[in-house]
């Protein structure tokens, strides 16, 4: 499974990049206002940082306007993917945009029926929103796994990114239903690291061998 950066920080995306786990990213207008910054010049700063698909999203709610946003972004890099909510009007600019070459990753996604919609009209991602899922009491993991399995019974070539993930259990779970990718938050990449045994170990390897290097 790969993994992506959900954030629009460069100075995370440069350093999870270097630990070598990444090989994309994905943003949305929370994150992107939360950095206080361009947004095309966050976009050019991000794909000069990794070599692989960053999602940027459209806020125009009928094709026309999507259609327009989607060239400007994908014009700024080869490597640009528009993001783009399963709403009628998406739909049909996910089409116009594949004919064109431009790939879209299908956003907002909550139920299975959304995401074959998105599969049909082309898209080359879905992001199924696992986290926000469960916090309303609807299990994200099940249409996760639906959505993976409906896919592969008709071999849609459609790439499954499992979204708003909370924990590393949520990564943990997408890897074993077999999503495509997870994009993840920077802390829950840091937390991915973390075992307490791990910690013990090292704390341990370093006290005995303070006592025995002087042998
Ligand atoms: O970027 C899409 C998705 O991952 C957002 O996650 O944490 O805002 O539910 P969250």
């Amino acid at each position: 499974m790969e993994i992506f950066l959900d954030t629009a920080n460069v100075d995370e995306i440069r350093e999870a990049v270097e630990w070598g786990v990444v090989s994309g990213v994905t943003t949305n207008p929370t994150l992107v206002a939360k950095e206080g910054r361009n947004f095309h010049q966050v976009l050019k700063e991000i794909c000069n940082l990794v070599r692989g698909p960053v999602s940027a999203e459209v806020l125009s709610l009928e094709a026309e306007g999507m259609l327009q946003e989607a060239r400007e972004l994908a014009r700024l890099d080869p490597n640009i993917v528009i993001k783009i909510p399963v709403i009628p009007g998406g739909m049909k600019a996910v089409r116009a945009l594949a004919r064109e070459g431009i790939r879209a990753n299908v956003t907002l996604v909550f139920s299975a029926p959304q995401a074959l919609l998105a599969a049909r009209a082309g898209a080359a991602f879905v992001s199924p929103f696992i986290g926000r899922m469960d916090d309303i009491g609807q299990e994200g993991t099940a249409v996760l796994e639906d959505i993976i399995k409906i896919f592969r019974n008709y071999q849609y070539p459609t790439k499954v990114i499992a979204a708003s993930i909370r924990h590393p259990r949520h990564v943990l779970e997408a890897a074993r239903l077999g999503a495509a990718i997870a994009t993840v938050p920077f802390a829950v990449l840091a937390q991915m690291f973390k075992h307490p045994l791990t910690d013990l170990g090292i704390a341990r390897f370093q006290a005995d061998w303070e006592k025995a290097k002087g042998i």
